[in-house]
């Protein structure tokens, strides 16, 4: 199986000791952090702006990964990228006058653009622009939340893209988020997931490096 990197997400941390837990889940393993960016109109629910991301920026040197849910990423983009984000994933939906200027603009001011799609939402709706992105991100939960049970019907569409990516030859990543825990990563690897998000299945367990050591032995 291809290498994993497990980027827990924060939004499951103790927000009073986001430093310590930033550090925490970096000493137990973790390659990068995700950020889950929400704005209370894309989705109902409102998360953390660009200044926490330029806080977080300064205490880790792992990759900080950018998860936009917002009605308007062309706006806000350069601001996370500013702030240091490393890749900024956008929901297609929320691009105008598509996701094909937003990821170019976000290439453009030097972070890695990603495309992401919902669990309704078809392949064909993003395969026109696999050329534009460096990493396709999965959602295995409807985005809004942290804490939602994993929809394994999205298994068969995580392989359906390993196998187009691979068919066509590109070197895109595949993430995959929501409801990742140790006791279903094995088939989110098997399907073709290489970087894992896990939230409330690295931040509610008690001992993050044995919760990511579990991880990484589960998928072999
Ligand atoms: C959902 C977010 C996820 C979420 C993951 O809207 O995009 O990144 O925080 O958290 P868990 O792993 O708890 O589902
Ligand atoms: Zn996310």
């Amino acid at each position: 199986m291809r290498p994993i990197k497990i980027a827990p997400s924060i939004l499951s941390a103790d927000f009073s000791r986001l430093r310590d837990e930033i550090h925490a889940v970096e000493a137990a393993g973790a390659d990068w952090l995700h950020v889950d960016v929400m704005d209370g109109h894309f989705v109902p629910n409102i998360t953390i702006g660009p200044v926490v991301v330029e806080w977080v920026r300064k205490v880790t040197t792992i990759p900080v990964d950018v998860h936009l849910m917002i009605a308007d990423p062309d706006q806000y983009a350069p601001e996370f990228i500013k702030g240091g984000a490393d890749w900024v994933s956008v929901h297609p939906e929320t691009c105008r006058p598509n996701p094909r200027a937003t990821l170019n603009k976000i290439r453009e001011l030097g972070a890695r653009p990603s495309l992401v799609v919902n669990p309704d939402v078809a392949l064909s709706n993003v395969e026109d622009y696999l050329t534009d992105i460096d990493m396709l991100l999965m959602m295995t939960v409807f985005p809004g939340f942290g804490g939602q049970a994993f929809i394994p019907d999205v298994l068969p569409k995580i392989e359906a893209a390993r196998r187009l990516i691979d068919q066509k030859n590109l070197s895109i990543l595949i993430e995959v988020d929501g409801g990742i825990k140790v006791d279903n990563i094995k088939e989110v690897v098997s399907a073709g997931g290489e970087v894992i998000v896990s939230g409330s299945g690295i931040f509610k367990t008690t001992d993050y490096a044995d919760t990511i050591g579990q991880m990484r032995k589960a998928v072999g």
